[in-house]
């Protein structure tokens, strides 16, 4: 299917804990090379499973890509309570069937957006340094990239918060959800 086809397919909207099932379920299909490219080793079911479950832990803000009302990709902001100036971390995985079709750049805006309406400052994300894919992502979404051994460092500013960057979080959010309870088409 071609990338527009599947965005125009997708809703974007924040999990919540009655999501969490999807989430495991989400974490448990990702192939090998995923789970390698997304947490620096191939998490053995079991793992995968633990960490899924805290996913939406309470000083999280976790996304869900669902094109054809399935959740095929989550992107968290983690660890920004307590942290000052405000900082917090980003990490994105789409399933592999999934992948290169546009979810994650549609994904990691909403985080950026999230992440500049709770005035965080700084956000950071690892990824290994075959990972092609995610730092042209982030070159795209002005990051500044540090190379060490074997990973690379991610770091973006995200803009101050506006009356649109909030009007548009609080719209959006509206939008999945209705779509979500109505069963409707994202591009309706
Ligand atoms: C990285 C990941 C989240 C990206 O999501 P995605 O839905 O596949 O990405 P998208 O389709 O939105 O965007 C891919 C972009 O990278 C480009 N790209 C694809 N392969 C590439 C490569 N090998 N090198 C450089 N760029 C590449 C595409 O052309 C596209 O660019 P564009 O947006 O300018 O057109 C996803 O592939 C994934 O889950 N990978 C495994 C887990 C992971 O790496 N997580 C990140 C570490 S936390």
């Amino acid at each position: 299917m071609l990338s527009e086809t599947i965005l125009a397919d997708t809703t974007i909207r924040r999990l919540w804990r009655s999501d969490l099932s999807d989430v495991v379920d989400h974490f448990l299909r990702l192939d090998t090379e995923t789970r390698r490219l997304r947490f620096g080793v191939a998490l053995k079911d079991c793992a995968l499973r633990r960490y899924a479950e805290r996913v939406l832990d309470f000083d999280s803000v976790v996304y869900g890509a669902f094109p054809g009302g399935q959740l095929r990709g989550v992107a968290e902001l983690r660890g920004f309570l307590g942290q000052w100036p405000p900082s917090a971390e980003a990490a994105l995985s789409v399933e592999r069937e999934w992948q290169n079709a546009g979810l994650g750049d549609a994904l990691f805006s909403r985080l950026i957006a999230a992440a500049q309406n709770r005035s965080i400052r700084t956000l950071h994300m690892v990824c290994l340094r075959e990972n092609g894919r995610m730092q042209h992502l982030a070159r795209k979404h002005e990051a500044v990239l540090q190379y060490t051994d074997g990973d690379v460092e991610a770091t973006i500013d995200p803009p101050r918060a506006t009356l649109s960057s909030l009007t548009e979080e609080i719209i959006g959010e509206s939008r999945g959800f209705a779509r979500t309870l109505l069963h409707l088409p994202s591009s309706a």
